[in-house]
């Protein structure tokens, strides 16, 4: 049996630390924004080497709060794919913004960037672009046409944990990145949680007021905000599991170097190597000529 994803065996496989640290979160009587979370925030910065980053309550909520710090309104253009996970387009409509869609590549599913650059208008405020399935977009190429064009790029990594381009991590590409800790993904927690990371303090200060209330400090309100919090639980699970996701990438790497060797049949199309990129299989994703 191979399961389409099976999060318990990691849990089996860290045990006995994943029960001390819900057993230490449970006795320290702080259970929201504590230690847990701001140990994690460094650490996962310190992952990436980025500057910053902010716990927040799921993947969905990671992207809708990038877009509320870029300023995005009612009728502006946000550019992405169609082929990514559903949240990434409800967190678009949700910030008010009109989706619009770049076609993907055959040989990878990202952004076709050749097609990007057709797909900007006036409208056109920030590009999300998506690292599906583990494997880096086009990032470097995006990235150009984005700063071009003066517009923000929020990258989607929420299935591509530790993936890289040129030896540098997804994430750090553009003005904020945003994971999803499901826990299905390479990187995850038993519940919902998800992170934004960034190298610019004012948008890092923006997410982390609007992340509780609009407080810089409790009860004292200085912008718009909403309850998006990470709670103790999870950042302590997520502190775990961070000092295993190098060696979980490994194995998943591993895994699909077998598959990739012993799938011979000419009717499916495997996913496909690329010396620049390191894939980190959140899929094994293959194309399969006449389905039916
Ligand atoms: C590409 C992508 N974006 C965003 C999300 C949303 O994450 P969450 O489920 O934590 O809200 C997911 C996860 O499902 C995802 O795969």
């Amino acid at each position: 049996m191979i399961y389409f994803a099976n999060p318990k065996s990691e849990y089996i496989f860290l045990k006995k630390k994943i029960n001390k640290k819900i057993n230490d979160v449970l006795n320290s009587n702080s259970y929201i924004l504590g230690n847990e979370v701001r140990q994690f925030e460094n650490r996962f910065s310190k992952y990436l080497g980025l500057k910053y980053s902010v716990g927040v309550s799921n993947g969905t909520d990671a992207l809708i709060l990038s877009l509320k710090a870029v300023n995005i309104k009612k009728g502006d253009e946000v550019i992405t794919t169609s082929h990514t996970a559903y949240a990434t387009i409800a967190a678009i409509v949700e910030a008010g913004a009109k989706p619009v869609f770049v076609d993907i590549k055959e040989d990878d599913f990202n952004m076709n960037s050749a097609e990007l650059k057709k797909k900007i208008t006036k409208k056109t405020r920030a590009i999300i672009i998506v690292h599906l399935y583990g494997n880096p977009a086009d990032i470097v190429e995006i990235s150009k046409v984005a700063k071009k064009n003066k517009i923000y790029l929020i990258e989607d990594c929420s299935q591509a944990h530790g993936a890289e381009f040129n030896k540098k991590k997804v994430g750090t590409f553009g003005d904020l990145s945003c994971f999803s800790f499901y826990p299905t993904k390479n990187l995850s927690t038993f519940g919902d949680a998800g992170i934004v990371c960034t190298n610019n303090k004012k948008m890092f200060k923006k997410i982390k007021f609007f992340r509780e209330y609009g407080w810089k400090k409790k009860n004292i309100g200085v912008s718009e905000g909403y309850n998006k919090r990470l709670d103790e639980l999870h950042a302590g699970i997520l502190n775990v599991k961070l000092d295993n996701i190098d060696k979980f990438n490994k194995k998943r790497i591993l895994i699909a170097n077998k598959f990739l060797n012993l799938i011979k049949s000419k009717k499916i199309l495997l996913p496909q190597k690329n010396n620049t990129k390191k894939h980190v299989f959140h899929l094994f994703v293959i194309r399969v000529k006449n389905y039916i």
